[in-house]
């Protein structure tokens, strides 16, 4: 039965999210009809959803022991952390990205994908300038945070003594990890990659960060835009799933003819890297989503993404795992490079 009514929880969290109930809860715990009353919605219907929140264990309902006494909803833990705009851990914007319009219209007809072997969808996610995309920039930066801490502390060993440091990052979204490269390392200079509707989600990025002087951007198509170059560090996060594995080749190809010697390329994506469905649940959902979204996308095991490194001039180096997130962050270099660093 949770398997059944995915689709109500997932818009239950959603709904009080979109209403703003976790930040209404943020200061005491209300009852219904106060709750109501501070987020402009039905009575009767948000007592409905708040008892549906709590039964999720996304609130907690405080019911008092005189019968007939008004139950008083509280925030849990979890969703004082993750839920509440402005918490450090906020992931609210994530939560509506997994849920947006976009993502159920693709589910709603994945057995149709599986039928066709691709997306169904005609307004589908590679028409250039999708909304999607920059909603996806704004929902996705607690995580982007996350991400750009391990990639920084990863890098930090070869980055230090390089005397350079220039970076493409390609279909960069928000730009959360090469502008935190630029924070941290004041030497990179940032080249960023994307339609130009997602771009100025970078740019804010970018004067948020304090790095706005060191960035170019580069918008447009990653298959056809000049990538210019050389670089010392080429990100590729979040980006192979959404294609078959020719057409990563082709990106990929482009992309090896940038490295400095020396350089290095970043993929950072979900990979299927046991065969047991059951001991990697997280790479085979995401791979469904890929499937039902896009024209030849999926999770990559990682033989598949040495292959395709391997065929795109491109030297397989090491392999990480993110910690507490179902992702891996692959690190490569030119075939060709014989510099030995
Ligand atoms: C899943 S997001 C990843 C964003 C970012 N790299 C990250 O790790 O958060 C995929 C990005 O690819 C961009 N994108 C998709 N197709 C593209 C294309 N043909 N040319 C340029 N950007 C593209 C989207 O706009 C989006 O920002």
């Amino acid at each position: 039965m949770n398997l059944l009514t995915g689709v109500e929880r997932a818009g239950i969290l959603r709904a009080g999210i979109e209403l703003r109930v976790f930040d209404a809860l943020a200061d005491a715990p209300l009852t219904a009809a106060a709750a109501a009353a501070a987020i402009g919605s039905d009575a009767r219907a948000t007592e409905v959803l708040l008892e549906a929140l709590a039964a999720l264990a996304l609130l907690e309902a405080r019911v008092p022991d005189e019968p007939g006494g008004r139950t008083r909803y509280a925030l849990t833990d979890t969703s004082r952390r993750f839920l509440v705009t402005g918490a450090s851990r906020y992931i609210g914007g994530l939560a509506k990205v997994y849920t947006c319009d976009y993502v159920l219209d693709s589910v709603k007809d994945l057995a149709g994908a599986v039928r066709h072997g691709r997306t169904l969808l005609e307004d589908d996610a590679e028409k250039p300038g999708h909304p999607y995309w920059r909603e996806f920039a704004e929902g996705i930066t607690a995580t982007s945070r996350a991400t750009s801490r391990h990639v920084c502390a990863l890098l930090e060993e070869w980055a230090g003594p390089r005397p350079t440091l220039d970076v493409l990052d390609v279909a960069c979204g928000n730009g959360i990890q090469s502008l935190t490269l630029a924070r941290r390392f004041p030497r990179a200079r940032v080249h960023a990659l994307d339609w130009p509707n997602v771009l100025e989600v970078t740019r804010r990025t970018a004067e948020e960060f304090g790095v706005a002087d060191r960035v170019a951007y580069l918008p447009g198509d990653m298959f056809e835009v000049a990538p210019g170059g050389p670089y010392d560090l080429v990100l590729v996060s979040h980006v192979l799933h959404f294609f078959d594995v020719p057409t990563s080749v082709r990106l990929l190809s482009r992309l090896a003819a940038t490295l400095r010697p020396g350089g290095r390329l970043l993929v950072n994506d979900f990979l299927v890297v046991s065969r047991d469905p059951l001991a990697d649940p997280a790479s085979r959902v995401f791979s469904a989503q890929m499937l039902a979204i896009s024209k030849g996308g999926h999770t990559y095991s990682l033989e598949e993404l040495r292959a395709t490194l391997t065929a795109s001039g491109l030297a397989f180096e090491s392999l990480h795992s993110l910690p507490g997130m179902p992702v891996h962050t692959v690190l490569a270099r030119a075939a060709a490079d014989g510099s030995g660093r």
